[in-house]
Formats: structure tokens, C-alpha cells, sequence
């Protein structure tokens, strides 16, 4: 039976979940990353996931956005607004509202500025929503819109952080997946991406991180889950993680 668009409209709205992960397990070939994983994220949040190198960090997210293919028991998979994702190409889960900004930033040097911002907005066909999604960006980034011609490849490692999470905003997101978004900064510099992130998160778009900078990502996040070995090992809210003894003596190096 085909719903009413009201009635299907209203029942997003009714979903408290804006994503939900239920019992996945994902990997590539033979070889298993994640085990029974299960988390959500609801409107408006920031949440962390936390864990050591080679946890499965990545995997998580990119079976999120449909680049891996995750397998999950009957009742599981990888809900978004009530959606499930299964089986759908990553440029259909763009459209209903997820992007990613890539671990290592991945924006090409030789095109500028301005053209790797509106590369994010490619599926977009309405020239005014795109001018108002550029507005945006610049609004919480001023500094990009003074650097619009400069060639990408030229900025600096802070500067190409904030141009990737630019360009995956210019797909105006409902869910802003964030990979390691302070990877390689210095921290005053990792400080200002955070920052740009809580400002995005305020702008109304609500962020799924992974990062290693444990004490800034639980600092700006509602919650955080602890990935290690593929598996969830801890969850919960970000204010009492920052002062469980496992997180102090494995993460915050206490
Ligand atoms: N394309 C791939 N093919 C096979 N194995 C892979 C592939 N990508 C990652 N892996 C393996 O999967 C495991 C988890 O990798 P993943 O990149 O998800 O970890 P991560 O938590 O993001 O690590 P990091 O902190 O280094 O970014 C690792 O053992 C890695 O070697
Ligand atoms: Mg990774």
C-alpha cells in the first residue's frame, strides 16, 4: 500500500531516530570489521565514535553512506528517518540526506576553491537553493569567500579540513558524517574545525564524528559510542565518559 505523502511525512517526523544501527556486521571480502554493531543519532545531536586505529571506525562509516555493504540479521540494517538503506546506491543516500566529509579531507588541489565547494552540490538542480547553501558556507567559514579562485592545493591542512566539511554541507545535509575532521591538525588548529563543527550542528544539521581527539570530540558531543575491534565496547552520554577510568586511561591518556 502507497501512503498518502502527509501521512509518510508525518511519520518521519514521529521516528525520534534520525539514524538508527541495528546489529550490523560489515567487512570487506572474507574479512570481518564490524560485529553486531547497533547505535543512533537523533535530530539534532552531535555524537562521537571513539576508538583506536583499525577499529573500524571508516568501515562504519562508509557502510552508512552505501560504499561497503553491510549484512545484518533479520530486523537489522541501517535505518535513516525510519528508512531503511539496504541495497541503496550512495548517490540515493546523498538524496534522502547524508554526507560525508572523507577521512583525510580528499579535496582536489588543482580546482579551486569555489569549484570544489560547488562539486558537493552537484546533484542540486535549483540555482537559488545553491546560492543559498554557498551563503552558508561562507557565513561559517568567512574566510573561504575571500578565497574563491585560489587553487585548493594551496591552502593550508586546517583550511582544506574546513573546505571538505564546506563542500559536504553544499549537499545540504540532514546527517553530516564527519571522518577524523581534526586528522593531522595541530591542536589550536583541530580546535577551530571543532568549533566550525558546533556552529554547523547549531545551523541545524546533526553530526555523526569518528575521532581520535578524544577530549575535544566528547567535549562538543551529546554522546559517544567506543568502537574497538569492530565491536561497540561502551556508549553513553559524553559528560560521564569523559570520567570513566577506561576512557581516561585509554583515550585521555590520564
Ligand atoms: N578496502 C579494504 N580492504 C580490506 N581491508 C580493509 C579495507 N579498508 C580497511 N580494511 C581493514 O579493516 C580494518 C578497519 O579499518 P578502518 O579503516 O575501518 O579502521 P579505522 O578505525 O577507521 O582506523 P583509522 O583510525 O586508522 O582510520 C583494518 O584492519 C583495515 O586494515
Ligand atoms: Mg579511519
Amino acid at each position: 500500500m502507497k501512503w498518502p505523502r502527509i501521512l509518510r511525512w508525518s511519520w518521519r517526523i514521529l521516528v525520534a531516530d534520525m539514524l538508527k544501527i541495528a546489529h550490523i556486521n560489515s567487512g570487506y571480502g572474507d574479512v570481518q570489521v564490524l560485529r553486531d554493531v547497533s547505535l543512533e543519532v537523533l535530530r539534532g545531536e552531535i555524537v562521537s565514535v571513539i576508538g583506536p586505529n583499525a577499529a573500524g571506525k571508516t568501515t562504519l562509516m562508509r557502510s552508512i553512506v552505501g560504499l561497503t555493504r553491510p549484512r545484518a540479521a533479520e530486523g537489522g540494517g541501517i535505518f535513516f528517518e525510519g528508512r531503511n538503506l539496504d541495497g541503496l546506491a550512495p548517490e540515493q543516500i546523498v538524496r534522502l540526506g547524508i554526507t560525508i566529509a572523507p577521512e583525510g579531507a580528499r579535496i582536489f588541489p588543482d580546482m579551486t576553491v569555489l569549484e570544489n565547494l560547488y562539486l558537493g552540490a552537484h546533484a542540486l538542480k535549483d540555482q537559488r537553493r545553491i546560492k543559498g547553501l554557498l551563503d552558508r558556507v561562507f557565513r561559517l567559514h568567512p574566510w573561504l569567500a575571500d578565497r574563491g579562485s585560489q587553487l585548493a592545493g594551496t591552502l593550508s591542512g586546517g583550511e582544506r579540513q574546513m573546505l571538505s566539511i564546506g563542500r559536504a554541507l553544499m549537499s545540504d545535509p540532514k546527517l553530516l558524517l564527519l571522518d577524523e575532521p581534526s586528522l593531522g591538525l595541530h591542536p589550536v588548529v583541530a580546535e577551530h574545525v571543532f568549533s566550525a563543527i558546533q556552529a554547523i550542528n547549531q545551523d541545524g544539521v546533526t553530526a555523526l564524528m569518528v575521532e581520535q581527539k578524544v577530549a575535544f570530540s566528547l567535549e562538543i558531543s551529546a554522546r559517544a559510542y567506543v568502537l574497538e575491534n569492530g565491536s561497540i565496547a561502551m556508549s553513553g552520554p559524553a559528560a560521564e565518559l569523559i570520567d570513566d577510568p577506561h576512557i581516561k586511561k585509554a583515550y585521555l591518556a590520564l
